[in-house]
């Protein structure tokens, strides 16, 4: 069967889409990139905002069509929403024949050799479920995503993620060695180790910073980087392994969420503002380089304009290169729906408008202070603006062009930057 996959959510989600094509080859379909020549086509979904949602709703509505000319396209749902709300998106009528849920993916070669597509939702959670022995198909030539834990045991009150993918579990060491050692022999030089809280891993006495001394010693591998950090269990023993490790980027992606500790309190993120401050000041003083990204939420239920300002007070403090800002969207089944005060839309609206505008300014003045000076790229594609130029990322997670041509993808080039804009570094 040809298939073809469209991923959307996190870096969790392209991962796991990965492992599907490994799933679905080894059996014996054939991945396509064409959806015109699909014999089903598959969702890879997301439900951590209702906005994410919608807009997969709207793409199967879009390619049901497909279904009159076609009667025996399939279309699965696979993914964080087929795991919340599968069965309802069966019973809706929307042209979807299946839905499989994060734990049950090795299920799918024997679902669609069943025939009888829709008495197989898969939902199951399974705590034990690590996907062993399956190395995923990286679709990157460059950059590639290591999945090292699945799960979540915080329950954040706004999260809906605990609720969709299930308790934390550590994959075994040696499994994510051997996909590092893999990746790296087949070119890619940029791996990022992925985790809905990776500073909690945890496998047979080897902890986070134990496995990162592991990786670093890969000779393929030139770049390591991992998603995401949690301010409560980042440890100076991290830190100071990113210090010594020369692999590790400079760069850390610390979701700060709220500036307010009542706030931050009500979210059950277990920091204080002050404790995440105390971090900052930690990781400056021993990776002066570093850039820090941080994920902020407007608008989250009984958040007073006081408390509000805190979080704008302090993205002004630490100076974030990026930030990524989002409107609070209620997640049924998670304890902050429920909570009373929620925050009218169009407040959350301002407030996260609020944030957006002084974190580009922010964002502009951190990439031109980068004019003059020399950055590494590692070189992952032709420009898309200009076919004399390519473009890569810095160790720090900035997108830069610089002259080139095809020759240069994946290989390390250092380049002087020229300009800048709020989003590349023009070298
Ligand atoms: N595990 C990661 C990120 C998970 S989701 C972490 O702990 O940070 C990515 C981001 O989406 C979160 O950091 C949060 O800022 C945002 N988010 C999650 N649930 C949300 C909700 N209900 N409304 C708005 N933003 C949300
Ligand atoms: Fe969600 Fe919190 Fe878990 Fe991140 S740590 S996935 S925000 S519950
Ligand atoms: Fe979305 Fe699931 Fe990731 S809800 S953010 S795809 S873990």
């Amino acid at each position: 069967m040809k298939f073809y996959i469209e991923t959307y959510g996190c870096q969790m989600n392209v991962a796991d889409s990965e492992l599907v094509i490994t799933i679905l080859s080894t059996a014996g379909h054939t991945l396509v990139s064409d959806i015109n020549e699909a014999e089903l086509i598959m969702f890879n979904t997301c439900s951590v905002r209702a906005h994410a949602e919608d807009r997969v709703l709207g793409r199967i509505s879009n390619e049901r069509h497909r279904k009159k000319a076609n009667p025996s396209l399939m279309i699965g749902v696979l993914g964080c929403m087929a795991q919340r709300i599968g069965k309802r998106l069966i019973d809706d009528h929307l042209g979807i024949d299946f839905a499989i849920g994060v734990d049950q993916y090795d299920q799918l070669p024997q679902i669609l050799s069943s025939g009888i597509y829709k008495e197989h939702i898969k939902l199951d959670f399974d705590s034990e479920q690590v996907y062993p022995d399956l190395m995923p198909s990286h679709q990157s030539k460059t950059c590639g995503f290591v999945t090292i834990m699945r799960g979540c045991n915080n329950f954040c009150t706004y999260c809906i993620v605990p609720h969709v993918r299930g308790r934390e579990r550590s994959r075994p060491w040696h499994d994510v060695y051997a996909d590092v050692l893999q990746a790296g022999k087949q070119g890619l030089k940029d791996i990022t180790l992925l985790g809905q809280n990776v500073n909690s891993y945890n496998n047979a006495e080897i902890d986070f910073s134990d496995l990162l001394r592991k990786i670093n010693e890969i000779d393929e591998i030139e770049r390591i980087r991992f998603i995401t950090s949690h301010p409560k269990d980042l440890s100076y023993k991290l830190i100071d392994t990113m210090a010594e490790c020369s692999k590790i980027c400079e760069h850390i992606h610390l979701p700060l969420q709220s500036g307010n500790d009542r706030v931050l309190n009500e979210m059950n993120r277990g920091y204080t503002s002050a404790h995440y401050m105390s971090l900052i000041t930690r990781l400056i003083s021993m990776i002066p380089n570093i850039a820090i990204t941080t994920d902020l939420i407007a608008g989250f239920p009984s958040e007073t304009d006081d408390e509000f300002r805190d979080t704008l007070s302090l993205m002004q403090d630490i100076q974030f290169d990026y930030s990524f800002c989002f409107k609070y969207s209620p997640r049924e089944g998670t304890t902050a729906a429920s909570f009373p005060h929620q925050i009218a839309e169009e407040i959350r609206l301002a407030r996260l408008q609020e944030m957006i505008d002084p974190q580009r300014e922010i964002t502009l003045s951190k990439f031109r202070s980068n004019i003059g000076k020399e950055v590494e790229v590692y070189v992952e594609d032709i420009s898309k603006k200009d076919a004399n130029m390519v473009s890569g990322k810095t160790r720090d997670y900035k997108i830069a062009v610089l002259p080139g041509n095809s020759s240069d993808i994946g290989t390390l080039k250092t380049a002087i930057v020229r300009e800048a804009t709020a989003g590349t570094l023009i070298c």
